[in-house]
């Protein structure tokens, strides 16, 4: 209801103004101040975003990959988009090596073998997008900053469920988008860079909102913002804004400390529930190395899921999985609701 107000607020202001511009700048610069409060950062490192793929795309554009130090290490627990944004940049000069998984896993110390003196930058995805398996993100970092590399960390599908601490973590770098657990709509992600790094990177992807003064128009002086804004392009999705906002304040009103313990209950009852009922899960079973994702084997995932979707009950389909997102509204009755409904939607198939 929250998020739909702010919305609509946005909606009203619009039919009844137009254009309301320091209004939107007002609304895109709060939804930065909430996500630096999401992740422990200052609102002058966090920059707005139309998806994740974007921010990452102005990541990618920002380095000079003509020297020495040129590796960029992903893993097969990436989302997709993080893996295509670099194969993109293969032609810039980089060089591409992915980290295994393992039985749904990755072994911390496998980062070891191909974060080198020669990475530029290593890539963690906090929380793998198709089991939930979740990575010490401290770690990793520790190590790869020993080699020298920078670290970037996708954490969309952690943020709003997993405590994030960009400086306790070491993090030199953070993604999220908001559709997911931090309540927003499509057309909103934020960007954290470490200050110190920012004077360092150098966005091809860039435009008017990225300079010093937006607002001088003077095509003769290029000179980037010192601070995160040096990532904005153009014009933000403003009503993304402030939907951003409000989701994102929910959760800094409730803090991730309170959320983090009731999503563990549910995982360990989603789990227990899912092996009682003859389902398998590729999802860790030990709860410290799991995220909100709970993944339940079937035969025909996407068939499943369009079934679901008809009973009012939203999983996604991922590979050989459906994947249940649980959020601190979410109950265990709502749990047994899916798998009541997935164990007849699965025999209803092996009968017909
Ligand atoms: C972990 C992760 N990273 C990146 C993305 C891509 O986000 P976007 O569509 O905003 O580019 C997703 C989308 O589901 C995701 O789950």
């Amino acid at each position: 209801m929250r998020v739909r107000g702010a919305i609509e607020s946005y909606l009203d202001d619009w039919a009844e103004t137009g254009m309301n511009w320091e209004k939107w700048m007002e609304e895109v610069d709060s939804s930065k101040r909430e996500f630096a409060r999401l992740v422990g950062a200052v609102t002058g490192e966090v920059s707005m975003h139309g998806s994740a793929s974007q921010a990452i795309n102005a990541v990618a554009s920002s380095f000079d990959y003509s020297g020495k130090r040129n590796k960029v290490v992903v893993t097969e627990a990436d989302f997709p988009t993080v893996v295509f944004i670099w194969k993109a940049c293969l032609r810039l000069g980089i060089t591409l090596e992915i980290v295994p998984v393992v039985e749904g896993e990755i072994d911390p110390a496998s980062y070891e073998r191909y974060v080198d003196d020669r990475t530029l930058i290593t890539c963690i995805p906090q929380v793998y997008y198709q089991n939930g398996f979740k990575q010490d993100i401290a770690l990793i970092a520790e190590m790869a900053h020993k080699k020298g590399s920078l670290v970037f960390v996708d954490a969309y599908q952690a943020l709003g469920t997993e405590p994030v601490d960009v400086r306790q973590m070491d993090i030199d770098i953070l993604v999220s988008g908001n559709l997911k657990y931090l309540l927003g709509m499509p057309g909103s992600a934020y960007l954290f860079v470490k200050q110190e790094l920012i004077p360092r990177m150098k966005p091809t992807s860039t435009g008017w909102f990225g300079q010093e003064n937006p607002f001088a128009f003077n095509i003769r002086d290029f000179r980037y913002a010192g601070d995160a804004r040096r990532f904005d392009t153009g014009t933000p999705i403003v009503i993304a804004a402030y939907a951003a906002r409000e989701g994102m304040r929910i959760i800094n009103e409730i803090g991730v400390s309170r959320i983090k313990p009731w999503i563990d209950e549910l995982s360990r009852y989603a789990i227990r529930e899912i092996e009682k009922r003859g389902f398998s899960t590729t999802s860790p079973k030990d709860i410290a190395k799991k995220g909100a994702v709970t993944s339940i084997q079937v035969p025909s995932p996407q068939d499943a899921e369009a079934q679901l979707k008809k009973r009012g009950i939203i999983v996604s389909a991922r590979g050989p999985v459906v994947r249940l997102a649980h959020h601190f509204f979410v109950t265990p009755e709502d749990i047994d609701r899916a798998l009541d409904s997935l164990e007849e939607i699965v025999g209803l198939k092996s009968k017909g």
